[in-house]
């Protein structure tokens, strides 16, 4: 019955898409979903810079967890949980 079923279990896991799985910290977040467009620094490539000095700066959390999941313009919405967009957001303002 084991030599079935281990198989079957291997398949499960290497199957599961990666989006199912949570990161876990806001820097990770930003470096694998944000930072292509933003810049590894905030500072702006595609997208419009999202350091200290920036409109977005100026922002409320509800503005960016907005712009996150519903995107905006030529962004894309970002496929993350409640609780990555929290830890992203958190990681970006703590930098400031
Ligand atoms: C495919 C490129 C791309 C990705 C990936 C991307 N963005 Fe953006 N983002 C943009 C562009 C382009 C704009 C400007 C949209 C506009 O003004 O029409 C923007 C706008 C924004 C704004 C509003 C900026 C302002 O000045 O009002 C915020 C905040 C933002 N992005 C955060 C993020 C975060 C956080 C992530 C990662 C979870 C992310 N973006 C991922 C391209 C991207």
């Amino acid at each position: 019955m084991k030599k079935i079923l281990i198989p079957f279990f291997i398949l499960f896991v290497s199957c599961t898409p990666a989006e199912v799985t949570e990161l876990t910290s806001g820097e990770e977040i930003y470096t694998s979903r944000c930072s292509a467009c933003h810049g590894s620094d905030f500072s702006g490539r595609v997208g419009p810079s999202l350091n200290m000095d920036s409109k977005a700066a100026q922002m409320p959390d509800s503005y960016w967890v907005q712009t996150i999941t519903k995107g905006m313009g030529s962004m894309p919405a970002q496929r993350l949980s409640d609780n990555e967009v929290i830890l992203v957001i958190n990681f970006i303002k703590g930098q400031y």
